[in-house]
């Protein structure tokens, strides 16, 4: 999901500035993720997703490589497939050429991002039946006509659930099961309890990329909300926090700071912090009881051969009337 229409929508624009700057006066400061994906940041996310340390994207694609099949024989034929997010260029087939569904319904906010994708998909998949959604999928989506009648299996790749604190996580899942319906399948990526050390330099890689990721947000608060954020007196910081189990992204004032934005004006200590993103990491059990919090009962659950990411195959099963 992109906010790269932002730009165009009155109600975006505000939204943003509402948020940075209830975000700057609050403490500890924070400002939502989701302002961290505009189209230069997006970009930068691809980027981080080819970097030798950032270790998800490249493990995830060969667990769905390897059991994307067993997936299609679990659900048989004749289903919709329903991706949470606009399809991944590199992920979204593998599952599509498995599973062979009778129709595929994409979910974003952004217009703009779903025409891109279907797009490009069009061109490999010409006998798909596309059909895309643009709605919040936080909220209840309507189903296309063409996937109405037809069992569905959601598809929620990339450990974005961990982007999430749990409470919204369960949110999003359970919204998800009332989207999708009872007897559907979700195919969900989650990313793994691991070493420390392997951990922050996914987060803090050599080139810099993710700190240029990060960093992009001051630029693009200067730019949108009106400010005069010094970038070179920030340094963003990657931090293990053991108790949430998560990666959390700050951006650090390197020295005292004096600023504006939209008007107001700042002040940082050296050392004082913007938080800017979460990514919970999920230790199997975690990832069993947040899935079964929101009602989703996981049927198969595979790994790679360090124990790294999984990907859980769960279904919505009904509400038991007793234990
Ligand atoms: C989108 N999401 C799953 C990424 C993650 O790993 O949490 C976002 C990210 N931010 C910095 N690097 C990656």
């Amino acid at each position: 999901m992109t906010d790269s229409d932002a730009g165009t929508t009155g109600a975006l624009d505000s939204a943003f500035r509402a948020d940075v700057l209830r975000g700057l006066q609050s403490h500890p400061r924070a400002i939502p993720a989701r302002w961290l994906y505009d189209h230069a940041g997006s970009g930068l996310f691809e980027d981080i997703t080819d970097l030798p340390e950032y270790y998800p994207t490249r493990t995830e694609r060969r667990l769905l490589e390897s059991h994307c099949p067993e997936v299609a024989e679990i659900a048989g034929t004749g289903h919709a497939v329903v991706e949470f997010g606009s399809g991944s260029s590199v992920k979204t087939p593998i599952l599509l050429r498995a599973v062979k569904p009778a129709v595929y319904v994409p979910i974003d906010i952004s217009g703009e991002f779903l025409r891109e994708s279907n797009a490009v998909l069009a061109k490999d998949f010409p006998d798909l039946d596309i059909a895309p959604v643009e709605a919040d999928f936080m909220h209840p989506v309507e189903m296309p006509e063409a996937a109405q009648k037809l069992p569905r299996i959601g598809f929620f790749p990339g450990s974005t659930i961990g982007n999430m604190v749990p409470r919204t996580g369960v949110d999003l899942l359970r919204r998800m099961r009332e989207n999708l319906g009872e007897g559907a399948l979700l195919l969900i990526g989650m990313d793994r309890v691991k070493d420390e050390e392997i951990l922050v330099p996914a987060y803090d890689d050599s080139a810099g990329v993710t700190a240029d990721f990060n960093l992009n947000l001051i630029d693009r608060i200067n730019r949108e909300v009106g400010g005069d954020m010094p970038r070179e007196k920030f340094r963003p910081r990657a931090v293990w926090n053991a108790s949430h189990s998560r990666i959390e992204m700050h951006i650090e004032a390197l020295e005292p700071v004096d600023f504006t934005v939209g008007g107001e004006r700042f002040h940082m200590e050296a050392g004082e912090t913007i938080h800017t993103e979460n990514s919970h990491k999920f230790a199997p059990r975690d990832q069993r009881l947040l899935l079964r919090a929101a009602g989703w009962e996981p049927i198969r659950e595979w790994t790679d051969e360090k124990g790294w990411f999984s990907l859980i195959l769960a279904e919505a099963t009904p509400q038991r009337f007793a234990p």
